[in-house]
């Protein structure tokens, strides 16, 4: 006999012993059928549930014969005294066919699946591929015209390959607390909603992708950022890392594209701090390494640059005015988006936007490249003239969003 989450004494769930596909299983009392078998090493077929949200029971993929008038779904059913469980059949088996077989029929074709054609990972088709049926293969009349929404900047939305397996809905209200995503429609024309049924991009989402994270099939997926294509994980690089933006340090994976020298798209990884969960900055804002403009070795400020002041006409005020960015419009629409004057000569306010890149051509002729080792005496020894000429006074640092509070108070 097995017996899994003892109960201690002082928590005092009560235990109920099962016997799944001939085991003898002890569990708490209120663990799930499909819990109780995982943690035993036995595997039950999903598809709508997923251990990081509380299961919903709606797609049916997880039935179990437990000697029912009908059969139950093992995510959401618990186990109970005395009650024996077998998790596969040839019937079980050829009810979950008929379900992928229905759930696949009006999905889009293969090889245009937005997540197959790029991650692909879409885990409807790799339970068709199982049971061995495909849309294509499929007599059932093939339904369509939900609509697509690609309004957010960087997440595309085809609501024909959406299964409402309502894995995101639980994704954004009860993982991330955004409480964007719920269901609007009636019938064959129910899909999920963004707000009130608002486009994507114009809702209140915040763009966290956890959604495109738990969605498993095409309704849900990336879209390729600065044209860096989103191929199969099999062809990318998996690189573990930790976001380095806030202080959470949230852990996350980078598929990288060796040969588009740059990362691809990126995923949440489990650890106690983030739990897999990731906010706009992690999952999107990482292109800035294959810019251009990436510092890849420091630089030394030549003589003739100095004394100190701005470098380029964009931070003097005396260049077009616009940010770096409007350096494809005209200038007079360049100098009123920073802050210019109709007639086109610079305002007061006029200058970069900030957020706008300035243009290298005008500041690296002021630099050359050095080693890490000579940037390094410089800053020493600048830094002890500093502090002979003007004491610890003289001498200021900069804290990190990296840095723990006691860090930053030293
Ligand atoms: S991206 Fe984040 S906030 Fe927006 S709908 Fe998806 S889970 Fe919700
Ligand atoms: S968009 Fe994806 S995760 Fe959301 S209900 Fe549809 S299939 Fe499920
Ligand atoms: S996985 Fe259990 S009902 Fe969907």
């Amino acid at each position: 006999m097995t017996v899994l989450q003892e109960p201690s004494a002082s928590t005092a769930l009560p235990a109920v012993t099962a016997t799944i596909d001939g085991r003898e299983i002890t569990v708490a009392d209120g663990t799930t059928i499909y819990d109780a078998a995982r943690e035993a090493g036995i595997d039950i077929p999903v598809l709508c549930h997923n251990e990081r949200y509380d299961p919903v029971g709606v797609c049916r993929m997880c039935i179990v014969d437990t000697g029912g008038r009908v059969f139950a779904a093992a995510c959401v059913r618990p186990c109970e005294d005395g009650m024996t469980v077998t998790t596969t059949s040839p019937e079980l088996e050829r009810n979950r066919a008929t379900l992928t077989e229905l759930l696949v029929s009006d999905q889009p074709p293969r090889v245009e699946d937005p997540k197959q054609t790029t991650t692909g990972d879409n885990l409807l088709l790799a339970l068709a591929d199982g049971f061995g049926v495909a849309r294509e293969d499929t007599a059932l009349p093939c339904g369509s015209g939900r609509g697509t929404d690609s309004s957010n900047p960087v997440i595309d939305v085809n609501h024909d390959a959406c299964i409402l397996c309502d894995r995101c809905v639980r994704a954004c209200d009860d993982i991330q607390g955004n409480d964007v995503i719920g269901r609007s429609g009636k019938g064959y024309a129910t899909r999920i909603a963004f707000d009130l049924n608002d486009p994507m991009g114009s809702s209140s989402c915040v763009t966290c992708g956890e959604c495109v994270q738990a969605c498993p099939t095409g309704a849900l997926t990336n879209k390729p950022i600065r044209g860096i294509p989103i191929r199969p994980r099999d062809q990318l690089d998996a690189v573990d890392s930790v976001c380095p933006y806030c202080g959470v340090g949230c852990a996350l994976t980078f598929y990288v594209d060796r040969e588009h020298g740059a990362i691809s798209f990126a995923e949440g990884r489990d650890q106690p701090g983030s739990q897999s969960r990731l906010c706009v900055k992690g999952r999107y804002g990482w292109d800035y390494s294959a810019s251009p403009q990436r510092l890849t070795v420091p630089l030394i400020r030549i003589d003739i640059a100095y004394p100190k002041g701005p470098l380029s006409s964009d931070v003097r005020g005396d260049g077009r005015g616009g940010t770096h960015n409007d350096r494809g419009r005209t200038g007079t629409e360049g100098n009123r988006s920073g802050g210019g004057r109709k007639d086109g000569r610079p305002g007061k306010d006029r200058g970069r936007k900030p957020g706008g890149l300035v243009d290298y051509n005008e500041v690296l002729p002021h630099f050359r490249e050095a080693t890490w080792d000579e940037a390094l005496d410089l800053i020493a020894r600048r830094l002890t003239e500093v502090h002979a000429a003007g004491g610890p006074g003289a001498i200021a640092g900069f804290g990190s969003a990296k840095c723990s509070n006691e860090e930053a108070y030293l």
